[in-house]
Protein backbone atom coordinates (compact mmCIF):
# COMPACT_ATOMS: atom_id res chain seq x y z
CA UNK A 1 0.00 0.00 0.00
CA UNK A 2 1.24 3.62 -0.50
CA UNK A 3 0.84 6.07 2.34
CA UNK A 4 1.41 8.98 -0.49
CA UNK A 5 -1.67 11.35 -0.21
CA UNK A 6 -3.52 9.75 2.44
CA UNK A 7 -4.30 13.21 4.22
CA UNK A 8 -4.90 14.75 0.66
CA UNK A 9 -7.95 16.38 0.17
CA UNK A 10 -7.26 17.64 -3.46
CA UNK A 11 -10.75 18.47 -4.90
CA UNK A 12 -12.90 17.14 -1.88
CA UNK A 13 -15.97 19.60 -1.13
CA UNK A 14 -15.76 20.52 2.29
CA UNK A 15 -18.54 21.91 3.83
CA UNK A 16 -18.08 23.87 7.31
CA UNK A 17 -20.88 25.03 9.25
CA UNK A 18 -20.43 27.36 11.97
CA UNK A 19 -17.77 28.69 9.98
CA UNK A 20 -18.11 32.01 11.63
CA UNK A 21 -17.47 30.52 15.06
CA UNK A 22 -13.87 30.60 17.18
CA UNK A 23 -13.19 27.24 16.54
CA UNK A 24 -13.80 26.96 12.71
CA UNK A 25 -11.21 29.47 11.38
CA UNK A 26 -8.37 27.46 12.00
CA UNK A 27 -9.79 23.82 10.62
CA UNK A 28 -10.77 25.57 7.52
CA UNK A 29 -7.14 26.61 7.14
CA UNK A 30 -6.39 23.05 7.85
CA UNK A 31 -8.58 21.56 5.15
CA UNK A 32 -7.50 24.04 2.73
CA UNK A 33 -3.95 23.37 3.22
CA UNK A 34 -4.69 20.06 1.90
CA UNK A 35 -6.50 20.80 -0.78
CA UNK A 36 -10.44 20.96 -0.02
CA UNK A 37 -12.35 23.12 -1.65
CA UNK A 38 -14.34 25.30 1.29
CA UNK A 39 -17.81 25.74 1.27
CA UNK A 40 -19.19 27.96 4.35
CA UNK A 41 -22.25 28.66 6.51
CA UNK A 42 -23.18 30.24 9.65
CA UNK A 43 -26.24 31.98 10.98
CA UNK A 44 -23.78 35.73 11.16
CA UNK A 45 -23.77 37.45 7.63
CA UNK A 46 -20.95 39.38 8.86
CA UNK A 47 -19.29 36.44 10.70
CA UNK A 48 -19.08 35.02 6.77
CA UNK A 49 -17.85 37.90 5.26
CA UNK A 50 -15.02 38.51 8.18
CA UNK A 51 -14.05 34.80 7.56
CA UNK A 52 -14.27 34.65 4.02
CA UNK A 53 -11.62 37.79 3.55
CA UNK A 54 -9.27 36.38 5.83
CA UNK A 55 -9.20 32.69 3.82
CA UNK A 56 -9.46 35.24 0.42
CA UNK A 57 -5.93 37.52 2.34
CA UNK A 58 -4.16 33.92 2.01
CA UNK A 59 -5.22 33.58 -1.46
CA UNK A 60 -7.58 30.51 -0.04
CA UNK A 61 -11.44 31.06 -2.30
CA UNK A 62 -14.30 30.15 -0.51
CA UNK A 63 -17.89 30.34 -1.20
CA UNK A 64 -20.39 30.89 1.52
CA UNK A 65 -24.11 31.12 2.24
CA UNK A 66 -26.29 31.85 5.51
CA UNK A 67 -28.03 29.18 7.30
CA UNK A 68 -30.27 28.51 10.63
CA UNK A 69 -28.58 25.02 11.46
CA UNK A 70 -32.20 25.20 13.77
CA UNK A 71 -34.49 25.06 10.52
CA UNK A 72 -35.21 22.65 8.47
CA UNK A 73 -36.38 24.81 5.77
CA UNK A 74 -33.10 26.88 5.69
CA UNK A 75 -31.25 24.15 6.22
CA UNK A 76 -32.39 22.40 3.08
CA UNK A 77 -31.92 26.04 1.07
CA UNK A 78 -28.64 25.81 2.02
CA UNK A 79 -28.08 22.37 0.15
CA UNK A 80 -30.19 23.29 -2.79
CA UNK A 81 -27.54 26.04 -3.46
CA UNK A 82 -24.19 23.76 -2.66
CA UNK A 83 -25.98 20.93 -5.08
CA UNK A 84 -26.06 24.09 -7.84
CA UNK A 85 -22.37 25.19 -6.70
CA UNK A 86 -20.08 21.77 -6.27
CA UNK A 87 -22.39 19.51 -7.60
CA UNK A 88 -21.49 16.64 -4.53
CA UNK A 89 -20.20 16.97 -0.84
CA UNK A 90 -16.99 15.01 0.51
CA UNK A 91 -16.95 16.30 3.97
CA UNK A 92 -19.44 18.02 6.20
CA UNK A 93 -17.67 19.68 9.77
CA UNK A 94 -20.73 21.63 12.10
CA UNK A 95 -19.73 23.33 14.50
CA UNK A 96 -22.62 25.80 14.99
CA UNK A 97 -23.63 25.58 18.37
CA UNK A 98 -24.85 27.73 21.35
CA UNK A 99 -23.88 26.97 25.34
CA UNK A 100 -25.03 29.14 27.94
CA UNK A 101 -23.85 28.27 31.10
CA UNK A 102 -26.95 27.99 33.55
CA UNK A 103 -28.05 26.21 37.00
CA UNK A 104 -30.92 24.23 36.59
CA UNK A 105 -33.42 26.37 38.02
CA UNK A 106 -32.48 29.17 35.30
CA UNK A 107 -33.36 26.99 32.59
CA UNK A 108 -36.95 25.93 31.41
CA UNK A 109 -38.68 24.50 28.82
CA UNK A 110 -38.05 27.39 26.44
CA UNK A 111 -34.52 27.55 27.19
CA UNK A 112 -33.48 23.84 26.96
CA UNK A 113 -35.09 23.31 23.93
CA UNK A 114 -33.46 26.52 22.36
CA UNK A 115 -29.93 24.86 22.72
CA UNK A 116 -30.98 21.13 21.82
CA UNK A 117 -32.80 23.20 18.82
CA UNK A 118 -29.58 24.49 17.64
CA UNK A 119 -26.98 21.33 19.15
CA UNK A 120 -29.06 18.50 18.24
CA UNK A 121 -31.45 19.12 15.89
CA UNK A 122 -29.52 21.33 13.74
CA UNK A 123 -26.69 18.07 13.45
CA UNK A 124 -29.26 15.94 12.79
CA UNK A 125 -30.65 18.25 9.59
CA UNK A 126 -27.31 18.78 8.70
CA UNK A 127 -26.21 15.00 8.57
CA UNK A 128 -29.53 14.04 6.97
CA UNK A 129 -29.09 16.89 3.89
CA UNK A 130 -25.25 15.92 3.38
CA UNK A 131 -26.29 11.85 3.57
CA UNK A 132 -28.59 12.81 0.48
CA UNK A 133 -25.35 13.67 -1.67
CA UNK A 134 -23.40 11.12 -0.12
CA UNK A 135 -25.47 8.39 -0.25
CA UNK A 136 -25.66 8.22 -4.12
CA UNK A 137 -21.99 9.48 -4.85
CA UNK A 138 -21.23 6.26 -2.31
CA UNK A 139 -18.80 8.40 -0.02
CA UNK A 140 -18.26 11.07 2.73
CA UNK A 141 -17.51 12.06 5.89
CA UNK A 142 -19.18 13.33 8.36
CA UNK A 143 -17.80 15.14 11.92
CA UNK A 144 -20.08 16.90 14.54
CA UNK A 145 -19.11 18.71 17.22
CA UNK A 146 -19.63 16.68 20.85
CA UNK A 147 -17.93 18.00 23.97
CA UNK A 148 -16.27 16.96 27.23
CA UNK A 149 -19.26 18.00 28.61
CA UNK A 150 -21.31 15.15 26.55
CA UNK A 151 -19.29 12.65 28.59
CA UNK A 152 -18.62 13.71 32.28
CA UNK A 153 -20.93 15.64 34.29
CA UNK A 154 -19.92 19.30 34.86
CA UNK A 155 -22.71 21.77 36.69
CA UNK A 156 -24.78 24.90 34.90
CA UNK A 157 -25.07 23.42 31.51
CA UNK A 158 -27.53 20.44 31.82
CA UNK A 159 -29.27 21.22 28.43
CA UNK A 160 -25.93 22.24 26.76
CA UNK A 161 -24.45 18.59 28.12
CA UNK A 162 -27.36 16.84 27.13
CA UNK A 163 -27.34 18.53 23.40
CA UNK A 164 -23.85 17.20 22.85
CA UNK A 165 -24.23 13.90 25.10
CA UNK A 166 -27.09 13.67 22.15
CA UNK A 167 -24.97 14.06 19.26
CA UNK A 168 -22.52 11.65 20.46
CA UNK A 169 -25.15 9.09 20.64
CA UNK A 170 -26.43 9.68 17.76
CA UNK A 171 -22.86 9.28 15.77
CA UNK A 172 -23.31 5.71 16.41
CA UNK A 173 -26.70 5.12 15.35
CA UNK A 174 -25.71 7.16 11.77
CA UNK A 175 -22.36 5.20 11.39
CA UNK A 176 -23.88 2.39 11.64
CA UNK A 177 -26.95 3.13 9.46
CA UNK A 178 -24.44 4.14 6.95
CA UNK A 179 -21.91 1.53 7.55
CA UNK A 180 -22.29 -0.14 4.21
CA UNK A 181 -22.47 3.41 2.21
CA UNK A 182 -18.97 4.19 2.41
CA UNK A 183 -19.71 7.05 4.39
CA UNK A 184 -17.77 7.31 8.30
CA UNK A 185 -20.40 9.22 10.45
CA UNK A 186 -17.62 10.65 14.09
CA UNK A 187 -17.83 13.39 16.73
CA UNK A 188 -14.56 15.07 17.72
CA UNK A 189 -15.22 16.81 21.10
CA UNK A 190 -13.07 19.28 22.50
CA UNK A 191 -12.61 20.85 25.95
CA UNK A 192 -12.72 24.01 26.91
CA UNK A 193 -10.99 26.08 23.88
CA UNK A 194 -10.06 29.70 24.12
CA UNK A 195 -13.24 31.19 21.83
CA UNK A 196 -15.74 34.19 22.29
CA UNK A 197 -18.00 31.17 23.43
CA UNK A 198 -15.64 29.99 26.45
CA UNK A 199 -14.85 33.45 27.09
CA UNK A 200 -17.99 34.14 29.68
CA UNK A 201 -17.35 31.27 31.40
CA UNK A 202 -13.33 31.69 31.32
CA UNK A 203 -12.98 35.11 32.56
CA UNK A 204 -13.69 34.26 36.10
CA UNK A 205 -10.65 33.44 37.82
CA UNK A 206 -12.10 31.08 39.93
CA UNK A 207 -14.05 29.47 37.31
CA UNK A 208 -10.93 28.86 35.02
CA UNK A 209 -8.64 27.61 37.70
CA UNK A 210 -11.21 24.99 38.39
CA UNK A 211 -11.76 23.92 34.43
CA UNK A 212 -7.36 24.19 34.70
CA UNK A 213 -7.94 21.26 37.05
CA UNK A 214 -9.66 18.94 35.63
CA UNK A 215 -7.14 18.88 32.32
CA UNK A 216 -4.22 16.98 32.92
CA UNK A 217 -1.88 18.41 30.44
CA UNK A 218 -2.67 21.68 32.59
CA UNK A 219 -3.44 23.89 29.81
CA UNK A 220 -7.07 25.02 27.94
CA UNK A 221 -7.58 24.08 24.42
CA UNK A 222 -6.52 26.03 21.48
CA UNK A 223 -8.37 25.81 17.82
CA UNK A 224 -5.58 24.64 16.31
CA UNK A 225 -5.61 21.33 18.40
CA UNK A 226 -8.27 20.71 16.79
CA UNK A 227 -7.19 20.62 13.39
CA UNK A 228 -5.11 16.86 12.95
CA UNK A 229 -8.06 15.56 14.34
CA UNK A 230 -10.21 17.70 11.72
CA UNK A 231 -7.99 16.39 8.80
CA UNK A 232 -7.93 13.20 10.12
CA UNK A 233 -11.23 12.30 10.09
CA UNK A 234 -12.31 13.98 6.83
CA UNK A 235 -9.33 11.95 4.85
CA UNK A 236 -9.01 8.22 4.05
CA UNK A 237 -6.05 7.89 7.04
CA UNK A 238 -10.04 7.90 8.65
CA UNK A 239 -11.80 5.27 6.28
CA UNK A 240 -11.54 2.23 8.92
CA UNK A 241 -13.32 4.27 11.61
CA UNK A 242 -16.58 5.78 12.43
CA UNK A 243 -19.37 6.45 14.98
CA UNK A 244 -16.35 7.39 17.33
CA UNK A 245 -16.10 10.47 19.52
CA UNK A 246 -12.36 11.78 19.65
CA UNK A 247 -11.44 13.65 22.09
CA UNK A 248 -9.16 16.82 22.01
CA UNK A 249 -9.23 17.45 25.87
CA UNK A 250 -5.73 17.30 27.11
CA UNK A 251 -6.75 13.75 29.13
CA UNK A 252 -9.56 15.14 30.80
CA UNK A 253 -12.06 12.57 29.90
CA UNK A 254 -9.72 10.06 31.30
CA UNK A 255 -8.38 11.11 34.66
N1 LIG B 1 -15.08 26.64 22.61
C1 LIG B 1 -15.15 25.62 23.45
O1 LIG B 1 -14.60 25.65 24.56
C2 LIG B 1 -15.87 24.37 23.04
C3 LIG B 1 -15.69 23.21 23.83
C4 LIG B 1 -16.37 22.06 23.48
C5 LIG B 1 -17.20 22.05 22.38
N2 LIG B 1 -17.36 23.18 21.65
C6 LIG B 1 -18.26 23.11 20.50
O2 LIG B 1 -17.59 23.51 19.32
C7 LIG B 1 -18.50 24.18 18.44
C8 LIG B 1 -17.91 25.53 18.05
O3 LIG B 1 -17.65 26.28 19.22
P1 LIG B 1 -17.02 27.75 19.17
O4 LIG B 1 -16.27 27.92 20.42
O5 LIG B 1 -16.39 27.98 17.84
O6 LIG B 1 -18.36 28.62 19.30
P2 LIG B 1 -18.67 30.10 18.72
O7 LIG B 1 -19.80 30.62 19.54
O8 LIG B 1 -17.42 30.88 18.62
O9 LIG B 1 -19.18 29.76 17.25
C9 LIG B 1 -20.41 29.13 17.01
C10 LIG B 1 -20.86 29.55 15.63
O10 LIG B 1 -22.15 28.95 15.42
C11 LIG B 1 -22.97 29.92 14.78
N3 LIG B 1 -24.36 29.61 15.07
C12 LIG B 1 -25.01 29.71 16.26
N4 LIG B 1 -26.29 29.36 16.11
C13 LIG B 1 -26.47 29.03 14.81
C14 LIG B 1 -27.57 28.60 14.04
N5 LIG B 1 -28.78 28.43 14.59
N6 LIG B 1 -27.37 28.34 12.74
C15 LIG B 1 -26.15 28.52 12.17
N7 LIG B 1 -25.08 28.94 12.83
C16 LIG B 1 -25.23 29.19 14.15
C17 LIG B 1 -22.57 31.25 15.37
O11 LIG B 1 -22.94 32.33 14.52
C18 LIG B 1 -21.07 31.09 15.49
O12 LIG B 1 -20.40 31.55 14.34
C19 LIG B 1 -19.83 24.28 19.20
O13 LIG B 1 -20.67 23.23 18.79
C20 LIG B 1 -19.41 24.09 20.64
O14 LIG B 1 -20.45 23.56 21.43
C21 LIG B 1 -16.70 24.33 21.95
Amino acid sequence: MSYEGLFNLKKKVALVVGAAGGLAEETCLGLAHFGAKLALADKSFEGLDRVSSMLGSKGIASWHHSVDVSDENSVETLFNSLRKKFGRLDIMINFAGLAAPLPLEKIDAGEFQRIVNVNLLGSFLLAKQSLSLMVPQGSGKIILLGSVQGQIGRPFSSHYSASKGGVQSMVRTLAVEMAKQNIQINSIAPVFTLTPMSESVIKDPEAKERILATIPMGRLGLPSDLVGAMVFLSSSASNFVTGQTLFVDGGCTIS
